[in-house]
C-alpha cells in the first residue's frame, strides 16, 4: 500500500513543526510548500536527516510548486502573514484572504480529494474562504482552533488542580478569538464536571473564572512572550490530532471550526463546535443544549465570526 501523503501549505514555524511531528509519528510522506524560496527545501532536508537518528521512514520534500502536492490525502494550511504592529484586522484579513484564494486554487487543481485543515488566522474566516476558493465539499474543509483552545484550558486546569492533564477534558465552543466559549459544565476531571469540583472545594469559582479568561487570551499571552511570532508547538500538535483521526478513521470527537448549516441556529458560517472526525471528514456535528448564559456567549462569538466573513465578502465578493 502506498504511503499516505500529507501536504503542508506554509512551511513557517507551524509548518516546520507539523512536518517534524508527521515524521516522529510516521503518519506518512510530507510535501512542504512555501513561496519563500529554499525555506521548505531546507526544513524538509533537515527533518529528513533527523529520521536517521529518530528511526522514522518518511519521505520529505520541499517545494514551491503546487504540482508537488498532487494526490495529497491531507493538506494542512498555515500559509499567510501574521498581524504586525500597526496592521488593522482588516489589513490582515485582506492579505490572508488573497493567500487563501491562491492556496484554494492549488488544492482544487492538485488535491481535490484531500481533507483540508486550515490554521491561518483569522481562523474562522480563513477556513470559510478556503472552502469557497477550493470548492471542496464542506465536510472536507475544517479549521483547527478548538483542539488548541481546549488544550490550553486543560493545561491550566491540570496545573491548578495538580492532576494529570490526561484526565482533564475540556469543552470549548465558538470562534477562535477572545470571545471563544470554554464550557465549564461540560469540562471534567475524570468525568467529574468542574462545577462539582467547585462544590467539592477543589477550586474556587473566582479562580476558575481567571483560568477561563487566561484560556481565552492564551494565544496573546504567547505572542507577548515570544515578541517575534506566535505559538507553534501546540497548534501543530492540535492539527496533527485532527489529521490522525481522519487518516485512521478514529472518529474522535474534537472541537473544530466546522461549517454549520442550521446547527446551533447558525447557517453558512464556520464556527467551533464538537465534530466527529473520521474517514468522511467532518462526519457529524455534535449539537448540545446550551443554557441561556452559554447561548448568549456563543452567539456573541458567532457575531464576531460573522463580522469577519462579512468583511471577506466585501473584499472578495467573487468568493461568496
Ligand atoms: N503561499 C504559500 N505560503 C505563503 C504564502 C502564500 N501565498 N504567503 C505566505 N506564506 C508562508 C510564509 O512564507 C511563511 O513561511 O506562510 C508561512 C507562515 O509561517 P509563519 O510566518 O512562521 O507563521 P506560523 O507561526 O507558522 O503561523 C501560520 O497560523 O496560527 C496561525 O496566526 C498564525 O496565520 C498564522 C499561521
Amino acid at each position: 500500500m502506498a504511503r499516505t501523503k500529507i501536504a503542508l501549505i506554509g512551511s513557517g514555524m507551524i509548518g516546520g513543526t507539523l512536518a517534524h511531528l508527521v515524521g516522529l509519528k510516521e503518519l506518512g510522506d510530507v510535501v512542504m510548500f512555501d513561496i519563500a524560496e529554499g525555506l521548505p527545501n531546507g526544513k524538509a532536508l533537515d527533518i529528513a536527516q533527523s529520521g536517521a537518528v529518530e528511526g522514522f521512514d518518511c519521505a520529505l520534500k520541499g517545494t514551491s510548486s503546487y504540482a508537488d502536492i498532487e494526490g495529497a490525502d491531507v493538506c494542512i494550511v498555515t500559509a499567510g502573514v501574521p498581524r504586525k504592529p500597526g496592521m488593522s484586522r482588516d489589513d490582515l484579513l485582506g492579505i490572508n484572504l488573497k493567500v487563501m484564494e491562491q492556496v484554494g486554487a492549488g488544492i482544487k487543481k492538485y488535491a481535490p480529494n484531500s481533507l483540508v485543515i486550515a490554521i491561518t488566522n483569522p481562523l474562522d474566516a480563513m477556513v470559510w474562504a478556503l472552502q469557497k476558493a477550493s470548492g471542496l465539499p464542506r465536510n472536507m474543509v475544517i479549521g483547527m482552533a478548538g483542539v488548541l483552545d481546549a488544550s490550553r484550558f486543560r493545561h491550566f486546569l491540570a496545573t491548578e488542580l495538580n492532576v494529570s492533564v490526561e484526565d482533564v477534558s475540556a469543552f470549548v465552543l465558538g470562534g477562535h478569538g477572545d470571545d471563544m466559549v470554554p464550557l465549564i459544565r461540560y469540562s471534567t476531571v475524570s468525568g467529574i464536571p468542574l462545577p462539582d469540583l467547585v462544590k467539592m472545594g477543589w477550586i474556587k469559582q473566582e479562580r476558575l473564572d481567571e483560568i477561563v479568561d487566561r484560556t481565552r487570551k492564551g494565544g496573546g499571552e504567547i505572542v507577548a512572550l515570544l515578541k517575534t511570532g506566535s505559538a507553534f508547538y501546540a497548534p501543530a500538535a492540535s492539527a496533527i490530532e485532527m489529521a490522525d483521526s481522519y487518516l485512521k478513521d478514529k472518529k474522535r470527537v474534537l472541537p473544530c471550526a466546522a461549517y454549520l448549516n442550521g446547527e446551533y441556529g447558525v447557517k453558512g458560517l464556520y464556527v467551533g463546535v464538537p465534530v466527529v472526525i473520521g474517514a468522511g471528514g467532518a462526519e457529524r456535528i455534535v449539537e448540545i443544549d446550551l443554557n441561556s448564559g452559554e447561548r448568549a456567549m456563543f452567539m456573541k462569538s458567532v457575531e464576531s465570526v460573522k463580522g469577519l466573513v462579512d468583511a471577506c465578502n466585501q473584499i472578495a465578493p467573487q468568493l461568496g
